[in-house]
């Protein structure tokens, strides 16, 4: 199951990472196997990631009940858990009764350069998949799960609970790193004196423009709780160039870009929602300001959204075709000037009107 498609990537723009591995004998071949084992799998990593069983492997095999006794776990609970894994070839059975990483396995340490640890940890977190279970309910009501489950829409819900707040963000941070390449490739950043980037999370997307972009400013505005980790990202020689704002996009956007960035902002908002923050972005572009929307596209002939309109309509956002999108920029005041494809994203760019 957790062999992503290659046409998503890790944040909620996109999906799950891509993986260089080869196809392990247990790996779905048809759709109906997502369901079996795909709904035990996915918990299953889950938690592997949780116990940090990779990083405790990094020096090389161990027993379970070694490792249980680190992790702080059931021994034999653990043995049961890495053994149905190593059928997926995340973590491998050695001879002597042992456990040992395999290149899957090695993906959930943090430090692996294609880490996926945070979207392990993020995707099956209660938060996200108690939503998923009521995918039923969403489907016959058309109203999104995770409000009848915890009280409140999906980022009030994060606001108030910062734990699951920093477990969604750092699954963002970990997203860009798979999905900025193919934006710096795809659009000329060059030409702009301040880049805002609206709802840029921990600030990672931001990094990378201004790294890539020598004497380019940039302002990053998210909740609060969001832009709180930003100081850690936006260091070394972008700290000077950078402004860290914490606020609502419902209230407004910081003034005084050329560009403003939403990636995948819009797609977590039904219409009307969608509209206001586009408003409030509207109000602080100025007349030959630029606004770039990263979404997917649902109408994209080359990249298919695929089972993410699902967790969007769940948490209670929506993907959108391109005349859905044309739609509601024209209610906040934008026209788009031109699509650019771009890795598992399509580019929207727009001009106030
Ligand atoms: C799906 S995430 C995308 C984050 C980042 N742009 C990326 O692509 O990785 C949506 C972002 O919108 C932010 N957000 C949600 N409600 C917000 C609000 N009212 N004001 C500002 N940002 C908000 C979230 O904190 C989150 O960082």
């Amino acid at each position: 199951m957790f062999r992503a498609p290659r046409n998503v990537d890790l944040s909620l723009e996109g999906g799950l990472g891509p993986t260089t591995h080869a196809r392990s004998a247990n790996m779905p071949t048809s759709p109906m196997e997502y369901i079996w084992p795909g709904i035990v799998a996915a918990q299953a990593i889950h938690a592997a990631a949780k116990l940090r069983i990779a990083e405790l492997l990094a020096s090389g095999p161990r027993s379970a009940s070694a490792l249980a006794a680190e992790a702080g776990a059931d021994a034999s609970a653990l043995e049961r858990l890495l053994r149905a894994l190593s059928t997926f070839g995340i973590f491998s059975l050695t001879p002597d009764g042992s456990f040992a990483n395999t290149p899957l396995s090695e993906q959930l340490s943090s430090g692996h350069p294609q880490s996926q640890r945070d979207a392990a940890l993020f995707l099956p977190a209660a938060f996200l998949w108690r939503s998923v279970g009521e995918l039923y309910e969403s489907v016959r009501t058309g109203e999104p799960a995770f409000p009848l489950i915890f009280g409140k829409p999906f980022f009030e819900y994060l606001a108030a609970n910062p734990q699951d707040a920093a477990v969604f963000n750092a699954a963002m941070t970990q997203g860009i790193a798979y999905t900025s390449p193919a934006l710096l490739a795809a659009y000329d950043f060059s030409r702009f004196r301040c880049v805002v980037d609206v709802g840029g999370g921990e600030g990672a997307l931001l990094r990378e423009i201004l790294s890539a972009t020598p004497g380019l400013e940039g302002i990053l505005f998210d909740m609060p709780q969001a832009v709180a980790q930003a100081g850690g990202v936006l260091t070394d020689n972008i700290a000077p160039r950078c402004r860290i704002v914490g606020g609502s996009f419902f209230e407004s956007v910081p003034a005084g870009g050329d560009l403003y960035i939403l990636k995948g902002v819009i797609h977590d908002w039904p219409d009307e929602d969608a509209v206001k923050i586009l408003r409030t972005t509207r109000r602080a572009i100025g007349p030959a300001g630029t606004l770039l929307l990263i979404e997917n596209v649902v109408d994209s002939a080359d990249r298919p959204v695929g089972v993410m309109e699902l967790l969007m309509l769940v948490i209670g956002g929506r993907e959108r075709s391109t005349a859905d999108f044309r739609t509601i920029l024209a209610a906040a005041g934008f026209e788009i000037v031109r699509t650019i494809p771009a890795g598992w994203s399509t580019l929207i760019e727009c001009r106030p009107v």
